[in-house]
């Protein structure tokens, strides 16, 4: 199986099944996908397939064979998407475990929707747990990167 990760072609010769996470964080040695619940619940592991936020830990490769994928380590060449740039304004992380997660959520977001209301950003990211308790700087890094992409 073929797989498109940050714009590179990779082969799959495992179980079609395997969650994308372990092919990513596994096989392909990008660790910056979290492993948090492993059940969907938690948005540690969310990553980008043709642009749509997903939980890779249930996202069976198979279903993203043909499509875009895009980690952290994809979502821009040096690191310096609007989101990655407000939330070291912001000093967002406090353990890191989840912000991964929490970036790849707000990029799909911002992606649709470049001024994105409070309840919007509630919404969109009311998935994405944060065992830190970081919520305020997140919020306040989506709307400033929301700012800074007007
Ligand atoms: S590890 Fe995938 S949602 Fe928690
Ligand atoms: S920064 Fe520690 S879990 Fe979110």
């Amino acid at each position: 199986m073929k797989l498109t990760v940050n714009g590179t072609t990779r082969e799959f010769n495992g179980d079609p099944q395997t969650p994308l996470l372990w092919f990513i964080r596994d096989e392909l040695k990008m660790t910056g996908t979290k492993y948090g619940c492993g059940m969907a619940l938690c948005g540690a592991c969310t990553i980008h397939v043709d642009g749509e936020a997903v939980r890779s830990c249930q996202y069976p490769v198979s279903a993203a064979e043909g499509k875009r994928i895009t980690t952290i380590e994809g979502l821009d060449d040096k690191n310096e998407h609007p989101l990655q740039i407000a939330w070291a304004e912001e000093n967002v992380p406090q353990c890191g475990y989840c912000q991964s997660g929490q970036i790849m959520q707000a990029a799909s977001l911002l992606a649709k929707n470049k001024s994105p209301s409070d309840t919007e950003i509630e919404q969109t990211m009311s998935g994405n747990i944060c065992r830190c308790g970081t919520y305020p700087r997140i919020r306040k890094a989506i709307k400033r990167a929301a700012e800074g992409t007007k």
